[in-house]
C-alpha cells in the first residue's frame, strides 16, 4: 500500500507456524511472513513443527516452548507471532513462559488493520474489533508482563484504555457502535447521492499485495481526476474520475484480502468493503507471478462471498513484467466478452487495454443515446435532468425536446416506467451504447 510509510526496521519477531492435521486450522506459511511483513515488524527467525491437536495451555508442546524461548533470548526478540488463533489462556501462559509479547493471527490481522484503515469508519469498526477482541483478554489482567505502549498489537485503543476496568470498556464499546450507527447513515446518504447521480462504481479488490493501490493510482493517473470534495477528503481510497472510452465513474479500492479472514473480523471490513458490495463492476486484481495464484483468486472469491458482492468481475493479471515474453493482453470468453486483462501496473503496461476492456463489460448495462420528449412529458425531463445523466438537450420545433442521455440502462428503464412510458416510444437518434466509439 502506497498511502502510508512502513516502518523501517520494526520490532524483531519470531514466527510461529505449525502444521496442523486439521486441514481447516492449516494456514500458509508464505502469507503468514507477508501478513508479517505488512504489520512493519522484522523477521528474525521461524519456528516450524506440526501437531495433531492444539495444546490446551500452551497451543504447542513444551518442547516447542523451550525452543522458542531460547530463540528470544538469542535474538533479543520484542514480539512471538502464532499463525494460529490462540486462546486468552494460552496467550497468557505463553508471555508468561517466554517473558515476551505473544500476539495471535486474530492480533496480527487487526494490528494491520488498525495500520491502513484511513476511513473514519474504518477506524471505528477495527477499534471495536480490537477491542472486542482484548476484552476477553482483559479479564484476568495484564500484570503478568510489563507493557510498554505502541507496538505491534498495541496500537490502535491505546495503553490506557487496555488497563480501563471491564466497567469503563464497556462504556466505550457502546459509545463506539453509537458513532458507527451515525457514521452509518451519512454514508447512506452518500451512497443514495450516487446512486442519484446514476455515476457507477468500480471496486478494486484482490490478495494482499497484489498491486491494487498501485493500480488505483494509475487508473486516476489515466482518467481525469475530478476533484470531488465529498471522496477526496473523507476517503482517499475513493475517486471520481473520467476513464477513457466510457465516462465517469467512482473507483473504490478496498484493503487487501487474505485466507481464513477470522469470522469476527468480517465485521471491521464492510465499511471498506462496502463499495465493494454494491459495485457495478470488480476489478479482481491477481499477481500472476505468484506460486499461489490459484489459491489466492480462490480465497478472494470465497470472501466476496461472505460479504455478499454479486457485482461481475474482471480479472486483472497485474505484475506481467515478472513473466518472460508475455505481452499485455485481452482473453475473451465465447461471446467475445472480456474477462481477463494482463497488465503491469508498475510499468504502465496494458493499461490502454484494460480502459477498453472495462468500457465493454460496463457497456452492455449503458444507455447512451438521444430520446425525443414532448412538451407535456416536462416532470420527466425534470427527472432525467435530476439522474446528472444528461449531457445535450436540442429544443425541437414543437415545444418538446431531444435529449442526450448517458447512464445505467436499468435506471433509465425504471424512470421511464414509473412515468408509464417506454424507451422504444421515445427513442429518438439510434443508442450508441452497443457499439462504442473505441479509437483502435
Ligand atoms: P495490500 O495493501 O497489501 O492489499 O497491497 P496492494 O494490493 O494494494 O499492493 P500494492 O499496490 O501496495 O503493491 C504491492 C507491491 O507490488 C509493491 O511493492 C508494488 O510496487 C508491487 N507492484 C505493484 N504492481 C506491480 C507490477 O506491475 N509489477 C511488479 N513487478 N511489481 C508491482
Amino acid at each position: 500500500m502506497e498511502f502510508f510509510d512502513r516502518p523501517v526496521g520494526g520490532e524483531r519477531a519470531i514466527l510461529v507456524h505449525l502444521d496442523m492435521r486439521d486441514e481447516r486450522q492449516e494456514e500458509d506459511l508464505e502469507e503468514f511472513c507477508l501478513l508479517a511483513d505488512s504489520a512493519g515488524v522484522q523477521n528474525i527467525a521461524v519456528v516450524r513443527g506440526s501437531r495433531q491437536r492444539p495444546d490446551p495451555k500452551f497451543f504447542v508442546g513444551s518442547g516447542k516452548v523451550d525452543e522458542i524461548r531460547q530463540l528470544v533470548q538469542e535474538h533479543e526478540a520484542d514480539v512471538v507471532l502464532f499463525d494460529h488463533a490462540l486462546s486468552p489462556g494460552q496467550e497468557r501462559n505463553l508471555e508468561r513462559e517466554l517473558q515476551c509479547r505473544v500476539i495471535d493471527r486474530t492480533g496480527l490481522i487487526l494490528d494491520i488493520f488498525a495500520q491502513r484503515a484511513r476511513t473514519y469508519e474504518g477506524n471505528l469498526q477495527v477499534e471495536l474489533a480490537q477491542l472486542q477482541h482484548l476484552a476477553s483478554r482483559l479479564v484476568r489482567g495484564w500484570t503478568h508482563l510489563e507493557r510498554q505502549g505502541g507496538g505491534i498489537g498495541l496500537r490502535g485503543p491505546g495503553e490506557t484504555q487496555l488497563e480501563t476496568d471491564r466497567r469503563l470498556l464497556k462504556k466505550r464499546l457502546v459509545n463506539l457502535e453509537e458513532k458507527l450507527e451515525k457514521v452509518r447513515q451519512v454514508r447512506a446518504q452518500g451512497r443514495a447521492a450516487r446512486q442519484k447521480s446514476a455515476v457507477p462504481t468500480i471496486s478494486l479488490v484482490g490478495y494482499t499485495n497484489a498491486g491494487k493501490s498501485t493500480l488505483f493510482n494509475r487508473l486516476t493517473q489515466a482518467g481525469v481526476y475530478e476533484a470531488n470534495q465529498l471522496f477526496a477528503t473523507l476517503d482517499p481510497t475513493l475517486r471520481r474520475v473520467d476513464l477513457e472510452h466510457y465516462g465517469p465513474v467512482v473507483l473504490a479500492d478496498t484493503v487487501g484480502f487474505i485466507r481464513h479472514l477470522p469470522h469476527k473480523l468480517v465485521n471491521a471490513f464492510r465499511a471498506t468493503l462496502e463499495e465493494t458490495v454494491e459495485a457495478d463492476l470488480l476489478l479482481h486484481v491477481v499477481d500472476c507471478a505468484s506460486t499461489e495464484r490459484d489459491r489466492q483468486i480462490a480465497s478472494v472469491d470465497e470472501v466476496l462471498g461472505e460479504v455478499g458482492a454479486t457485482a461481475p468481475v474482471l480479472l486483472v493479471y497485474n505484475k506481467l513484467d515478472l513473466l518472460d515474453g508475455r505481452e499485455p493482453r485481452i482473453d475473451r470468453d465465447d461471446l467475445g466478452q472480456p474477462v481477463a486483462v494482463w497488465v503491469s501496473a508498475r510499468e504502465n503496461a496494458g493499461l490502454d487495454l484494460l480502459l477498453t476492456a472495462i468500457a465493454e463489460r460496463m457497456a452492455p448495462n449503458r444507455f447512451d443515446g438521444w430520446l425525443l420528449l414532448s412538451a407535456a412529458q416536462g416532470r420527466l425531463r425534470a427527472k432525467l435532468f435530476a439522474s446528472g445523466g444528461l449531457l445535450a438537450e436540442e429544443m425541437s420545433e414543437d415545444g418538446g425536446c431531444h435529449i442526450h442521455l448517458r447512464l445505467p440502462r436499468d435506471d433509465l428503464e425504471q424512470m421511464l416506467r414509473r412515468e408509464g412510458v417506454a424507451l422504444a416510444d421515445l427513442q429518438d437518434i439510434p443508442d450508441v451504447s452497443a457499439a462504442p466509439d473505441f479509437d483502435e
